[in-house]
């Protein structure tokens, strides 16, 4: 972006085809202050494996997600043997660390052993080793046992220990015991995310002996130092986007696969060892230790209302919940959300109170169900389905408005409100610019998943990260979102958060690995957009052209300042073709300019050793003169945010 000339001799330096924006004053319509939220769900390592801070992989056997199918099959998949001849098998013998936790791990040590036993764990695509951080480790034990287990990190690279802790620990047969490691700083960082974790214990004293092991843990720091918290740079990241709301727990990880595998509310609080886990609709199993009072929590921290997802009796292959069999599941919702809003006085307000918040949380929306016309959904859900949640859920809490996931709500009574799903490619997100201008008022839109991805030969139709273009195609839409906000409350990309090293080529907000935060161009967007934000539109008038290839929204926020939003879309740069804009009544002679781009359209943000990110954001002040000021673009594509 070059800064421009003075606005007094614009008009010299304009080419004939140069637009000139006029922005109004007043005029316009208040916009919604929730307009840019956040989709939580696990999906491709979200959760497990992303948010959720337990680093150990299979760490109850809660079930396999070989080849990525989530099943309940168990076994010890990203554990390994320590110590010759020393075997690791699941075992189901009594008693079980509980009837949630009935899998556990037996090691068998040979006679004669000595030195060292026991196992490690790949983690999720390794380790995060961080000299400067605590960690902490633990485990549950059972069988004859009386000293010590040492836990560290070993780093496959350099083939060296980076610093361990002993702990001492009495287990006998019959009991589980829980022993935790010290809190402890690794001595070294690793040089990469290329590490293992180890448990190991004194061979002499197994020989020839078992022992039986579950819920083996190690936790980084967390975020604000909660227990059984999220990782520290993902929240820090989700934080920086400056969202309004995010939804949870999904998506279609909480419709489930396949009966009777919904996400249950009551299955992911309390104590870990009470918590079964379920197979996952993104091919993995769910611990669910990342539960309801977690993404609360999350909530929280960051300073997100909550569109609470509940389910409404379909399952993704199509089972379907027959309306006579419908009540418990309403039940269901209805404990959850007593759990969630109501007082201490009641039994599970109470329950939440002695999980540690006795203060009721605050729901902004309940969203019933997600996608119920997928496999055959709709006809139900007209006819008896959503009703029955509404009608419960409106009769206890009459104040929080509930969303409907398909078009239109099924009680289509004023200010019943939707949630509208949104992928498809570059070309299709571009040309959606205009969808909600002639849209009722009377019913609010949620866009709670959207997503511009790309055409290929994949036929999920998700391939690459989000390229330049994509981002400036989700831009334009956006814009038709806010300028729309009157009646469009809140959009959210999906998917929020994905494993890059198991999804690199599918699109996210954001990617992860073990050691890396990759925001991709798509979080530049919404970051700018969401930091941007008005209260109330304001109407421009235009000369010299229409929408494309620049399209443009303006808003005002309750300091008064006007906003505006300019995406170049494939059009031209250089002072000649430089918008003109004129905000009326503004006597400003500088202005805050905000630009984002990147090299080329098919740019991409990647890790740091694939290139890093290409996107760049710069902030600059523009001169102007009595509100009057020239916007050249820089780049082809490119998003600028003028405010004056
Ligand atoms: O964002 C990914 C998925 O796409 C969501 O789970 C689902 O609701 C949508 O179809």
């Amino acid at each position: 972006m070059k800064l421009s000339t003075l606005g007094s001799i614009f008009s010299f330096l304009a080419g004939t085809n140069a637009l000139t924006l006029n922005i109004a004053s007043s005029g316009g319509n208040k916009s919604s202050s929730l307009l840019y939220g956040l989709l939580y769900e696990d999906i491709y390592h979200s959760g497990d494996g992303g948010l959720y801070g337990e680093l150990i992989r299979n760490r109850a056997f809660q079930g396999s997600s070989a080849n990525r199918v989530a099943s309940l099959d168990r076994n010890t998949d990203y554990w390994h043997p320590v110590g010759e001849g020393v075997t690791l098998e699941i075992d189901t013998s009594s008693p079980a660390l509980s009837s949630s936790l009935p899998y556990q791990m037996r090691v068998d040590v040979p006679a004669g052993t000595t030195g060292r036993v026991g196992f490690y764990n790949d983690g999720f695509w390794g380790f995060n080793v961080d000299a400067t951080q605590e960690y902490i480790a633990s485990l549950y034990m059972r069988g004859e046992y009386s000293g010590t287990v040492e836990t560290y990190f070993h780093s496959s690279t350099s083939d060296s220990v980076l610093g361990s802790t002993t702990t001492s620990i009495a287990s006998s047969a019959g009991k589980w015991t829980q022993g935790y490691s010290p809190v402890f700083h690794p001595t070294a960082s690793g040089a990469d995310a290329n590490n293992t974790f180890y448990f190991t214990f004194d061979g002499a004293q197994l020989a020839g002996k078992s022992i039986y092991v579950n819920l083996l843990s190690v936790f980084k720091q967390t975020y604000k130092n909660r227990i059984n918290g999220v990782r520290t740079d993902l929240a820090e990241a989700l934080d920086g986007l400056s969202q309004k709301y995010i939804r949870l727990p999904g998506g279609n990880n909480m419709e489930g696969l396949y009966s009777p595998y919904y996400w249950k509310w009551n299955e992911t609080i309390g104590d870990l060892v009470n918590r079964p886990g379920r197979p996952g609709t993104w091919g993995d199993i769910n611990t669910d230790g990342f539960g309801l009072v977690e993404q609360m929590q999350l909530a929280e921290d960051l300073g997100l209302e909550v569109i609470l997802g509940v389910w409404a009796g379909l399952y993704l292959n199509g089972q379907l919940i027959a309306e006579a069999d419908l009540d418990p599941y309403v039940d269901q919702v209805m404990d959850e959300l007593e759990f969630l809003l109501g007082d201490t006085s009641t039994t599970y307000g109470s329950l939440r109170a002695s999980l540690g918040h006795p203060a009721p949380y605050k729901l902004a929306y309940i969203e019933v169900g997600n996608e119920d016309y997928l496999n055959g959904g709709t006809s139900s859900y007209y006819a008896y389905r959503y009703a029955a949640f509404h009608n419960a859920i409106s009769a206890a809490y009459p104040t929080i408005p509930l969303i409907s996931t398909i078009n239109p709500n099924p009680i289509n009574t004023e200010g019943a409100a939707l949630d509208l799903h949104i992928y498809g490619n570059q070309a299709y997100f571009a040309s959606l610019f205009g969808t909600f201008d002639q849209a009722s008022r009377s019913y609010p839109v949620f866009v709670n998943e959207y997503a511009a991805t790309n055409t290929g030969s994949n036929t999920r139709g998700e391939i690459g990260a989000q390229t330049l273009g994509m981002a400036c195609a989700e831009a334009i839409f956006l814009l038709g979102c806010e300028r729309n906000s009157d009646v469009v409350v809140g959009s959210a990309y999906g998917a929020l958060i994905k494993s890059y090293d198991e999804e690199p080529g599918t699109v996210a907000v954001i990617k992860h690995t073990a050691n890396e935060v990759l925001r991709t161009m798509s979080y530049y967007v919404q970051k700018l957009f969401a930091e941007n934000m008005g209260s109330e539109t304001v109407p421009v008038s235009v000369n010299g052209g229409g929408f494309g290839p620049v399209y443009w929204s303006a808003t005002r926020d309750a300091e008064g300042k006007t906003i505006l939003k300019l995406v170049n879309y494939g059009g031209e740069i250089g002072e000649e073709n430089a918008v003109q804009v004129v905000v009326e009544g503004s006597s400003a002679g500088t202005a805050t300019l905000t630009s984002l781009t990147a090299d080329s359209v098919d740019s991409v943000n990647n890790l740091e050793a694939l290139g890093g990110e290409a996107s760049v954001i710069t902030t600059t002040t523009l001169q102007g003169n009595n509100g009057v000021f020239s916007v050249a673009f820089d780049k082809a594509y490119e998003i600028v945010i003028l405010v004056v």
